[in-house]
């Protein structure tokens, strides 16, 4: 594929690149920009991230799990640019050795790139903004200090990268970069053993962790229709290509808590890239983007060709590893319906930050004069596919909006499932916690404190 990007402010242009070739592995390699670190070469520790520019503004992203067609026509900057063209330290990078904000040096480069993307941006929520680069040896608290320190130095001038507009749309006998969906449906119809790549960070890992050859691909980052959060009066419309990031900012206003969960998902550099088509169309048992979907009674829009269809999002899931979807078919949208906000989404996971969930109760429970009215419940985590909890479901519509009405849905909740036992949790935890985000549940919205404790078994 022809490609043509910036890099560190001078125009690259390269043909014949191989579609699944990384930009960490090109900068090392072909460039020698060896300040950009290789750790662990899966969107974990934030040791090769770069800063990207293109219409949407400038973001961090892990340069491991970027594909070299998905920066063109945007601007690459890496550690070795962060620097003015003079030598001129950044002000991050001022701040970082007045802090001591370094020891071995090795995740220095990464944090540093995302301090200036968040200097850049003004954003000033570091413990956010850095919980995708990890760091072994200095410890947080100086480079936090550090990234403080340089939050009134103004933007050196050299940072404000433009895109540039990449003249040719990249295509070859097999791969496909379209500017639009109906240039993606037309393609994909014929080509559909073809992989789609959205945010890369599911098929990233398919090459860098388990070596494979994609065969054709279509890279669908330039389909900007696709992109985007749009507010109707009866539905929330979410096209596939929308951001993680962007999400989380869109939904805010509307479902805080879902909000809330989305910035727990990986890191910043994750959801800058990560999109809510792939997070559906993979059929991740443990995504968690589907539960809270499934719980404010999302429908998903496919598009193959010419011809639409849309489901309720949990009829896509069919078994583990299997989704409704025809041969040539791709994610178009999801849409939500406009409603008074009753969901909360828990999201259980061994740490914090950057991690994936064990179990993940996304609820929504309508309450009028004291009875249930409505009920939808879903969890990630605790079946082959995200799944709605019908049992439970159906204990709480129609009931007193009780305690004893939420412990009878508790032990409905073991009709539901039968989860696995995994590194990530044994199936009896698992039962149980999403058992007790239910109570969980039912505690936040009356106010009330239990009156008794109950047992509550698998
Ligand atoms: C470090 C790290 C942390 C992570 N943390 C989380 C987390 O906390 N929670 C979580 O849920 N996930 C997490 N993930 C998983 C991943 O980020 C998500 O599943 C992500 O949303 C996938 O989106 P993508 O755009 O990167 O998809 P891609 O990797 O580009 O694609 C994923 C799959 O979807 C297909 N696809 C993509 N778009 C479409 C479309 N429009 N139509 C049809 N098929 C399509 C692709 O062909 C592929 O099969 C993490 C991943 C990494 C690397
Ligand atoms: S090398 Fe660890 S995130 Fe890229
Ligand atoms: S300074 Fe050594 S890992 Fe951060």
């Amino acid at each position: 594929m022809d490609i043509t990007f910036r890099l560190n402010g001078e125009t690259v242009a390269l043909t014949d690149v191989a579609p699944t070739r990384t930009l960490l592995d090109w900068l090392r390699e072909e460039r020698g920009l060896t300040g950009t670190k290789e750790g662990c070469n899966e969107g974990d520790c934030g040791a090769c991230t770069v800063m990207v520019t293109d219409d949407t503004g400038a973001r961090s992203l892990n340069a491991c799990i970027l594909f070299l067609p998905q920066l063109n026509g945007c601007a690459v900057r890496t550690i070795e640019g962060i620097s003015a063209p003079d030598g001129t330290l950044h002000p991050v990078q001022e701040a970082m050795i007045g802090h001591h904000g370094s020891q071995c040096g090795f995740c220095t480069p990464g944090f540093v790139v995302s301090m200036a993307v968040s200097h850049l941006n003004g954003a000033s929520d570091h413990d956010t903004q850095l919980a995708g680069n990890l760091c072994r040896c200095t410890g947080y608290a100086p480079i936090v200090r550090a990234a403080e320190a340089a939050e009134d130095q103004p933007v050196p001038a050299h940072m404000r990268d433009d895109a540039v507009r990449a003249t040719s749309v990249p295509t070859d006998a097999q791969h496909i970069q379209p500017d639009g969906s109906d240039a993606l449906a037309a393609w994909y119809s014929d080509n559909p053993e073809a992989t789609l790549i959205a945010g890369a960070t599911d098929v990233g890992l398919w090459v860098t962790k388990d070596f494979r050859d994609l065969g054709p691909v279509a890279f669908l980052n330039r389909c900007t229709d696709l992109r985007g959060v749009t507010i109707g009066d009866a539905d929330i419309t979410i096209g596939a290509m929308t951001s993680l990031s962007l999400l989380e900012a869109a939904l805010e206003p509307f479902h805080p808590s879902f909000s809330a969960m989305i910035r727990r998902y990986g890191s910043v550099q994750v959801r800058n890239a990560a999109t809510i088509g792939g997070n559906i169309a993979n059929g991740s048992p443990i995504g968690d983007g589907p539960p809270a979907l499934i719980a404010l009674g999302a429908v998903l829009n496919l598009r193959r060709c010419d011809t639409r269809r849309s489901l309720p999002l949990e009829s896509f899931f069919l078994e583990y590893g299997r989704q409704d979807r025809a041969p040539g078919e791709f994610v178009e949208s999801i849409s939500i319906p406009r409603q008074s906000d009753r969901l909360k989404c828990y999201k259980l996971s061994k740490r914090f930050d950057q991690d994936i969930s064990a179990v993940c109760g996304c609820i929504s429970v309508t309450v009028t004069e004291g009875r249930v009215t409505a009920a939808r419940i879903a969890y990630g985590g605790m079946a082959g596919v995200p799944a709605r909890a019908l049992n439970a479901e159906a204990a709480l519509t129609g009931a007193h909006w009780t305690q004893a009405s939420v412990e009878a849905a508790m032990q409905a909740l073991a009709k539901d499932f039968t989860p696995l036992s995994d590194m990530r949790a044994s199936a009896g935890y698992r039962l149980e916690t999403a058992q007790n985000m239910l109570r969980r549940y039912w505690l936040e919205d009356t106010g009330a404190t239990l009156v008794t404790v109950q047992e509550v078994g698998p």
